[in-house]
């Protein structure tokens, strides 16, 4: 199979448009990628004519949407080898998944009990911590990175021990793009018996995961990253780990009994799936990772790191800019600085030109802090960019630093 990048960008209608005139450059996929038609046809297609709510119905549409909606699940878990779909729970993205375990794991964590995390995690792999913190007297312990973003290991080991509950670590960095030691970091946490959530929200993307070889506890991913729809991720729990976590949010399709007095619960993954599900957006994501395993990997991969080292050969000549993240390995993400120019700014002139990065925190304050900045601006790259597209954003790039000097 050969990687053609002309017949994958006519996949996606978006990439035809213009803005502000300009063809569209679209390096903004690490906070959401495009869809193709594909997708997009999928979930039109299911509302068009296989519609209903899944799983408590005796009819035709009820039976073919549950069908089309456990085959997404089952595509979710090929994607990641998982052993069985039913250690798969369909969340509203990768945020939800996450709250869930701390959610469940809270219920049983005891005043001084210990959290550890790295200082490179999103906002997303923080917050529901730190409500462990306030509500449940959980410590949070911090793991470093080294100058060029790697995670430190050495800081790992030391913040690990036999009050560890639990690990939770990105799987690849939305900003640094780092892509740590996982698998060791795990054998790591599981020496001192604690649990792992890998937060692979960028990783799934980028990289073939495969949760049994890795022995995650629990691994979270997100659809519109995954050039599916928003509103829709995953959680990945090891069938014993999730018959042990309580559940998150009560409502219908997650009970085995009710009644007046208690309540039983269904097993997993439906009793973390409380409600109507997120029923199209499944059969999107399901979808978009057929789509997406339809296609050459490896070609993607290559095509991607060649976007990223030319982007990063260029940016790397400019005059007082520092590029934030250089490990060994890491994803295509590129964020950088540039003196005298705020990244909002750069922005804001980039688009007029028709190029669309990111500026800000990323939902990454630690990280910032410890970057001593703000915010960066952020470049990301798709499988669908170009490198006449990482052209174009040198070029307007040097334009923006112009005006901005
Ligand atoms: C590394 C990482 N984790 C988690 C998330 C949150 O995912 P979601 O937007 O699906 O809640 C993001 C999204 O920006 C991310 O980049």
């Amino acid at each position: 199979m050969t990687f053609d990048v002309d017949a994958i960008r006519k996949q996606f209608p978006i990439l035809g448009r213009a803005v502000h005139g300009k063809p569209l450059v679209y390096f903004d996929n690490a906070a959401s990628a495009q869809k193709p038609d594909s997708v997009i046809d999928a979930m039109a297609g299911a509302m068009r004519h296989s519609y209903a709510n899944v799983h408590r119905g005796l009819h035709t549409l009820a039976n073919e949407t549950t069908q089309a909606y456990e085959a997404a699940r089952e595509a979710v878990r090929a994607l990641i080898n998982a052993g069985s779909a039913e250690e798969i729970v369909f969340t509203k993205g990768g945020t939800e998944a996450v709250n869930i375990v701390a959610g469940g794991v809270g219920a049983s964590i005891r005043p001084g009990d210990e959290i550890v995390l790295s200082i490179m995690e999103h906002h997303s792999n923080i917050v529901p911590w730190h409500f462990l913190r306030e509500r449940k007297g959980a410590v949070l312990k911090w793991v470093e990175t080294l100058a060029d973003g790697s995670l430190d290991m050495e800081s790992l080991a030391r913040q690990l021990g036999p009050k560890t509950r639990m690990l939770a670590l990105t799987h690849m960095s939305n900003v640094l793009g780092t892509v740590p030691d996982v698998k060791t970091a795990i054998a790591m946490a599981h020496g001192v018996g604690a649990q792992v959530l890998l937060d692979g929200c960028q990783a799934v993307v980028n990289l073939s995961v495969d949760v049994r070889d890795l022995d995650a506890d629990f691994y979270v991913g997100t659809g519109h990253k995954l050039y599916g729809p928003t509103g829709i991720g995953f959680l990945y729990g090891k069938r014993d780990v999730l018959e042990a976590l309580p559940p998150f949010e009560g409502g219908g399709e997650m009970i085995e009994t009710v009644g007046r007095d208690g309540v039983t619960y269904n097993s997993p993954p439906h009793r973390f799936e409380a409600g109507t599900p997120p029923i199209l957006e499944a059969i999107g994501l399901g979808a978009a990772i057929g789509w997406l395993q339809a296609q050459d990997r490896q070609a993607i991969h290559t095509h991607k790191q060649t976007l990223l080292t030319r982007a990063t050969d260029a940016l790397r000549g400019v005059n007082g800019l520092t590029v934030h993240g250089t490990a060994p390995g890491k994803g295509p993400v590129l964020a950088f600085s540039i003196k005298g120019a705020h990244p909002h700014d750069l922005a804001q002139i980039l688009d007029r030109q028709g190029v669309a990065i990111r500026a800000g925190h990323h939902c990454t304050q630690p990280l910032m802090s410890h970057l001593g900045v703000g915010a960066t601006a952020r470049a990301s790259f798709a499988l669908y960019n170009t490198v006449e597209e990482v052209d174009t954003f040198v070029v307007a790039l040097s334009k923006a630093r112009l005006m901005l000097s």
